[in-house]
């Protein structure tokens, strides 16, 4: 079973993509939405809460994906170090934002803890030293994805930073839940661009790596979070591709 761990419906995109390249896996999301959301607290405190709840999911589940920037930047080192199962998680894609841009300026769009942390920093030095990163936190919009407050104005707003990058890094899964409309707003000429797929082909090879690969004819997709699991259950209807 893989375990999908986000502070909420973030990692759907996650999920969706998985369940395309592992058709056969049984997979056990997890939103730890008691705790959401994750962007405005400490780094250490979200570092505790995953760790609490990575050691949960390592009871029942082979792998665990982190589908969250927030967590995983804070850090995956010390999840692999204090976790008993392998552990993928999702970083912003700076390296293939590199690769892309044309005109050498991009913008990195996540919450306050990931575009604050020296992880993405560190993202930035290895691959992206020689362009412009324009780091755009963004707080309260992965809030107005999980509760579905977003209006157009308010995505606009956020969207204004962008000016003249030329590639959008998606560092927040949530956001990747409205690539469409993010798309739609900065226009053709942007390519906006996120890890959902990259973090499934990963999982794949790990999976194939440790020989934990499974067949189950009729795969099981249970969902499962720490606060109000009616609201949660109505944005999986909405986002999982069931
Ligand atoms: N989905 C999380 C991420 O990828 C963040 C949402 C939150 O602030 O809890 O960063």
């Amino acid at each position: 079973m893989i375990g999908i761990y986000d502070s909420g419906i973030g990692g759907l995109g996650i999920f969706n993509a998985i369940k395309q390249v592992l058709p056969y896996e049984s997979i056990l999301y997890y939103g730890d939405t008691a705790y959401f959301p994750f962007g405005s607290r400490q780094p250490n405190e979200v570092r505790r809460i995953t760790l609490t709840s990575v050691k949960k999911l390592a009871e029942q589940c082979n792998i665990i994906v982190i589908a969250c920037n927030t967590a995983s930047v804070n850090d995956l080192d010390y999840y692999r170090e204090n976790a008993s199962v392998p552990i993928v998680g999702v970083v912003p894609v700076v390296k293939t934002a590199a690769a892309l841009t044309k005109n050498g300026q991009i913008a990195l769009l996540g919450t306050q803890v990931t575009t604050e942390s020296a992880y993405t920093d560190k993202l930035i030095q290895e691959f992206a030293a020689n362009k412009t990163v324009h780091k755009i936190s963004c707080p309260g919009l992965a809030s107005a994805v999980e509760y579905d407050t977003l209006t157009e104005a308010h995505l606009r707003g956020y969207l204004e930073p962008v000016q003249d990058a030329d590639i959008v890094v998606l560092g927040c899964t949530h956001y990747t839940l409205i690539k469409g409309e993010i798309q739609r707003l900065v226009g053709p000429d942007v390519k906006v661009i996120d890890s959902n797929e990259a973090v499934a082909r990963q999982t794949l090879r790990m999976l194939q790596q440790s020989g934990n690969m499974s067949s189950h004819a009729q795969p099981m997709y249970t969902f499962e979070c720490s606060g109000d699991r009616a609201a949660f259950l109505e944005q999986i209807k909405r986002y999982a591709h069931l």
